[in-house]
């Protein structure tokens, strides 16, 4: 039932089903690193939305560009682009924001390897989102998510502005990739193979349930470890094939802007909007994590509702052991930085 929901919420690629605009309400959305690989595409792709009102776009460089071309696209949102000094004009008002600033991976380096230059960047733009707009919430793509969602979450804490109904990773991507890996398996639409991705979001740490999926539970033996085994590391075909340029940008400006539509829609009072995505949660918070990505229903307020992780074979509870305590030293380090 909840892979049906979650196909429901993040199924067909084009762009009619990516932007669905059932609710009246629209939002100021900000993108904090909108110049960048991921952000530019983003920007894009979110004026597109017809949930979006107002678009701010702001970047230690380049954002007044790229908010200059994104703005002749004949939707209805305005956009405004923001330069380095105006960080808090930028957020001004907005009810979303997104948060695709950071360095990207180069051949060989792990998320983790981003930490020591990201987890500042990341702290510094939470804090201004809790001064400036305190109710916003908050999309983290910066890698590593694992740790700069706690470190979004425990900035907040800090400021006295921290709801944890109001902070997501945006695991998409891989909800995305098990998809598409998976359909060309059984040569099927990826709109009937939605998998649920749960876990938090770098290698072993990411937790495919193909068990739950009618088309997933097909696949076992060595084709199931080598499909798995993908999902994980997806990203690493990427930055491989990108050659030191890089990491996914244009696949994660199109996961970011579906998982943004998906929030808005929740936040616009539809109901049965459900999509993994990494919150803080109660589902393993007795084995010291208290982040992670199961279903989860999205509503006015932000999480509605935590799905636990529903029924799983013996295989995945090996990926979810494997998962686990690396998934704690993650969040741990995270909530260190910021101590
Ligand atoms: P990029 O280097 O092309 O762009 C990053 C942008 O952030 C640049 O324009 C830079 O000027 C900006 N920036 C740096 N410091 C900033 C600050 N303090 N305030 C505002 N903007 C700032 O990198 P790309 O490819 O767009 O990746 C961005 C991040 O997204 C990386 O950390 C990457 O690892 C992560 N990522 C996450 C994925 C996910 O599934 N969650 C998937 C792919 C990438």
């Amino acid at each position: 039932m909840f892979a049906r929901s979650a196909a429901r919420a993040l199924s067909a690629p084009t762009a009619a089903r990516l932007f669905s605009a059932s609710a009246t309400a629209r939002t100021k959305v900000a993108v904090l690193g909108a110049g960048g690989g991921i952000g530019q595409p983003l920007s894009l792709l979110l004026k597109n939305d017809p949930l979006v009102t107002s678009l701010s776009l702001y970047d230690i460089r380049g954002a007044p560009g790229v908010a200059a071309d994104v703005s002749h696209v004949d939707t209805g949102s305005e956009v405004n682009g923001y330069a380095a000094d105006q960080l808090d004009q930028a957020l001004e008002g907005v009810k979303v924001v997104v948060i695709p600033a950071g360095v990207p991976r180069k051949p060989g380096m792990t998320r983790d390897d981003l930490f020591n230059t990201n987890a500042s960047i990341v702290r510094d733009l939470a804090t201004a989102v809790g001064r400036v707009a305190p109710d916003a919430h908050i999309l983290v793509i910066s890698n590593p998510v694992n740790s700069t969602v706690p470190i979004v979450a425990s900035t907040l804490q800090k400021a006295g502005v921290y709801d944890p109904r109001r902070v997501f990773g945006v695991t998409t991507l891989d909800v995305v990739r098990a998809a598409r890996f998976l359909a060309g398996l059984v040569d099927a639409s990826p709109a009937e193979t939605g998998v649920t991705v749960v876990g938090g979001h770098s290698g072993a740490t990411i937790v495919p349930l193909l068990s739950q999926s009618s088309f997933g539970k097909t696949i076992t033996g060595e084709k199931l470890d080598k499909l798995v085994h993908r999902i994980q590391f997806g990203g690493d075909e990427v930055v491989k094939a990108k050659d030191g340029a890089g990491s996914a940008t244009l696949s994660m400006a199109y996961a970011g802007a579906k998982f943004t539509n998906a929030l808005l829609r929740g936040l616009n009072g539809e109901k049965g909007v459900v999509t993994p995505t990494f919150v803080q949660s109660p589902l393993f918070a007795d084995q010291g994590v208290d982040f992670f990505s199961s279903n989860v229903e999205l509503g006015p307020n932000g999480v509605e509702k935590i799905h636990p992780i529903g029924q799983v074979t013996e295989y995945e509870e090996k990926l979810l052991a494997a998962c686990l305590p690396e998934l704690k030293k993650n969040i741990e380090k995270g909530r260190a930085f910021v101590a």
